[in-house]
Formats: structure tokens, C-alpha cells, sequence
């Protein structure tokens, strides 16, 4: 089967695509023809060996997949094969063929083909837990979304929207707020031109909740324009620079900080995770699909990856395996 292949950790541009012997379910997992993957701003990290997790060299990389089931390992009784799937794992969806174990997959919502199934999940499940799970967003409140047109960001705006919330959008110009807006946004902030805690101050009168993908200056920012009792919600460092916050900005508008990874929510919290599925699902049979701006064959993922590196994309970029 093709894959893509990473020998060396490192820049995308050193992931090409081999041709490897397919891989074999082990007890626990299920074989997966993949039909398309999604690039999330993890794989870059994890190419680079940058992410909390290490992938062992050498490796395949890709996170989030769509696609078929083709063979069942030991002790596994379904999903049967041929059934539609989506999955996440830290490595090995950039391929045609891909192994998980079988509690990494998922149904595909119904109304999702496979290119928005594979760039559905991880972002918008990642979107709803940092707004409801944690954040605790009541309609009607104002939300502030940092990298408001990049794949989580999109979807906090996408699901806040769908939530009653108002949502102002903050982003690092006028055509990646257009994109926001269009999700539903009521304002957007150019934060590398605008003053962001001001300009959420001023369109906000202090906002409730931040959700925050982004890190870096704006993160303090973006605190320090919330109400008080506002709520901060991290929900991971694309800017590269993790925030030190003064905890005297938190302890003197009685503020809550809190964090969200979604690796470990289906373990920790199986309530909570029901829940998220049950109202996104509700959200796709209204129509909502996650915003794909860019299709590309496996032949070009390293020019994909190096698209979300450099932040040049907006939405998803998905992986197609049958695309030339
Ligand atoms: N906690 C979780 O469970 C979870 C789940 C998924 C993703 N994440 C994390 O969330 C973050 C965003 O992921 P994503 O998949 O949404 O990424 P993405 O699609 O690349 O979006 C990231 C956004 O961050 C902004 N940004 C600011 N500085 C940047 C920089 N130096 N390089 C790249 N982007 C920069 C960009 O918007 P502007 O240009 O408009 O600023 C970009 O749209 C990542 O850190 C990822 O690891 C966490």
C-alpha cells in the first residue's frame, strides 16, 4: 500500500510516500481502507517530534481517517467489515490502509461523506467540549475564538453559532474573519493589527467565555478582556509560545482557567462524551459540515502539511487516497 513516511523528525517537507507491506489488525484492532484523512496542526508537531506524545521513528504519519473496515483482529465482533468509520490514532492514517483499535472508531454521523467525516471529529468534538463540557456556554453569552478561521477555531465558531451564542472571531486578517463571519460570527478582531482586549471589550462589554487554540501574546490578552467570572478555556499553543498568566488577573475578577484535551475525554468522562455525540450528530442533521477548503492526493502531504506549518490555510485540509 502507498503511505506517507517519516524517517527523520523534522518539517514536513521531509515526509514522502512509500510503498509499504499492508498492515495486520492485532488483538484489539481493526484494519481500516482509508478513504480520506484530515491534517490537524498536532501532525506537524508530532512530525517534528514537538507533540506531547512521541511517535517512534520511523513512522506514518496522520491522526484523523475515514473510511471502510476490511478485517477484524482477535477478540473484536464489530464493527463488521465493510462498515463506514472515522477514527482517530496519534500515527499511520496518512495511508491507504490504516490498523486502530477498535475503540478509536466511530460511526459516521449520518449526512457526512468520507472527505467531512475525516475532518469531522477531532475538531468539532474538540470545539464542543471546550465550549459546553467545559466552558459551561449558555446561550446568549459572548464568546471570544482565537484563530478563529483554523480547523478548531472554525469549529468553536461553527458550534457556538448552533449553541445561540454570540461569537466574536479574532484572527490575523480581514480574509480569515471573512471566513469566521460567515460560520456566524457578529464581529471579527484583526489581532495583529487591532488591540485585541480592547476591541473584545469594546464589542462585547467583556466577553464570557474565551476559547483559545492559538497561545502565544494573545492568549493574556483575550483573558483580560472577559467579564467578571468569565471563563478561559486553553485549548492548545499553534502561535508555538506557551502562556505564563498572572494568576492575579485570575484572582481579582474571580476568572476560571481550565484546559481541555481530547485525548482522554471517552475515558474520563463517558457522560459528557455521549452528549457531545448525540448534539453534534443533531448539528450535522441540520446541515452542519465541517469546513474543507483544500482537497489534496496522499502524493502531496508533505506540500499539505507545510500549508497548515506555515498557516496558510483555513478549515481542514483533507487527504484523499483516491484523489491523483
Ligand atoms: N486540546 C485538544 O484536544 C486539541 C484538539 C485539536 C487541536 N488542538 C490544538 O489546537 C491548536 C490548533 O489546531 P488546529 O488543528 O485548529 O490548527 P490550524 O487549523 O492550523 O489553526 C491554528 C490557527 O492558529 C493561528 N496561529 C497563530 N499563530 C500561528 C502560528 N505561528 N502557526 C500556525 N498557526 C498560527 C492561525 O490563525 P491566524 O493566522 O488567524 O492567527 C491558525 O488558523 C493546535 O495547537 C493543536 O495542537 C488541541
Amino acid at each position: 500500500m502507498k503511505a506517507a513516511w517519516c524517517v527523520e523528525y523534522g518539517p514536513p517537507s521531509g515526509i514522502s510516500v512509500a510503498e509499504l507491506d499492508e498492515p495486520e489488525p492485532g488483538t484489539g484492532e481493526v484494519l481500516v481502507r482509508v478513504h480520506a484523512a484530515a491534517v490537524n496542526y498536532p501532525d506537524v508537531l508530532i512530525a517534528a517530534n514537538h507533540y506531547q506524545v512521541s511517535a517512534p521513528l520511523p513512522f506514518t504519519p496522520g491522526s484523523e481517517f475515514a473510511g471502510v473496515v476490511t478485517a477484524l483482529g482477535a477478540g473484536v465482533t464489530g464493527p463488521a467489515v465493510g462498515s463506514p468509520v472515522a477514527g482517530a490514532v496519534l500515527s499511520g492514517a496518512f495511508a491507504e490502509q490504516v490498523v486502530a483499535p477498535v475503540e478509536a472508531l466511530r460511526p459516521i454521523p449520518d449526512g457526512l461523506d468520507m472527505v467531512h467525516a475525516a475532518a469531522f471529529h477531532v475538531t468539532y468534538t474538540t470545539a464542543y467540549h471546550a465550549l459546553v463540557t467545559i466552558g459551561g456556554a449558555t446561550a446568549g453569552e459572548w464568546v471570544a475564538v482565537l484563530g478563529a478561521s483554523g480547523g478548531v477555531g472554525s469549529a468553536v465558531v461553527d458550534v457556538a453559532t448552533r449553541l445561540g451564542l454570540h461569537v466574536v472571531a479574532a484572527a490575523s486578517s480581514e480574509q480569515r474573519l471573512a471566513v469566521a463571519r460567515k460560520l456566524g460570527a457578529e464581529a471579527g478582531i484583526d489581532y495583529l493589527r487591532e488591540d485585541l482586549k480592547t476591541r473584545i471589550r469594546e464589542l462585547t462589554g467583556g466577553a464570557h467565555l474565551v476559547i483559545d487554540p492559538v497561545g502565544g501574546d494573545h492568549a493574556e490578552a483575550a483573558l483580560r478582556a472577559l467579564r467578571r467570572a468569565g471563563r478561559f478555556v486553553t485549548v492548545g499553543f499553534a502561535d508555538g509560545a506557551i502562556p505564563r498568566i498572572p494568576l492575579n488577573l485570575v484572582l481579582l475578577k474571580n476568572l476560571v482557567v481550565r484546559g481541555f484535551e481530547a485525548r482522554m475525554i471517552r475515558h474520563e468522562d463517558p457522560e459528557a462524551t455521549l452528549a457531545a455525540e448525540r448534539a453534534l450528530a443533531g448539528m450535522v442533521r441540520d446541515g452542519m459540515r465541517p469546513l474543507v477548503s483544500r482537497v489534496h492526493p496522499l502524493s502531496d502531504v508533505a506540500g499539505a502539511l507545510t500549508a497548515v506549518a506555515e498557516r496558510r490555510t483555513t478549515g481542514k485540509i483533507v487527504l484523499e487516497m483516491a484523489a491523483r
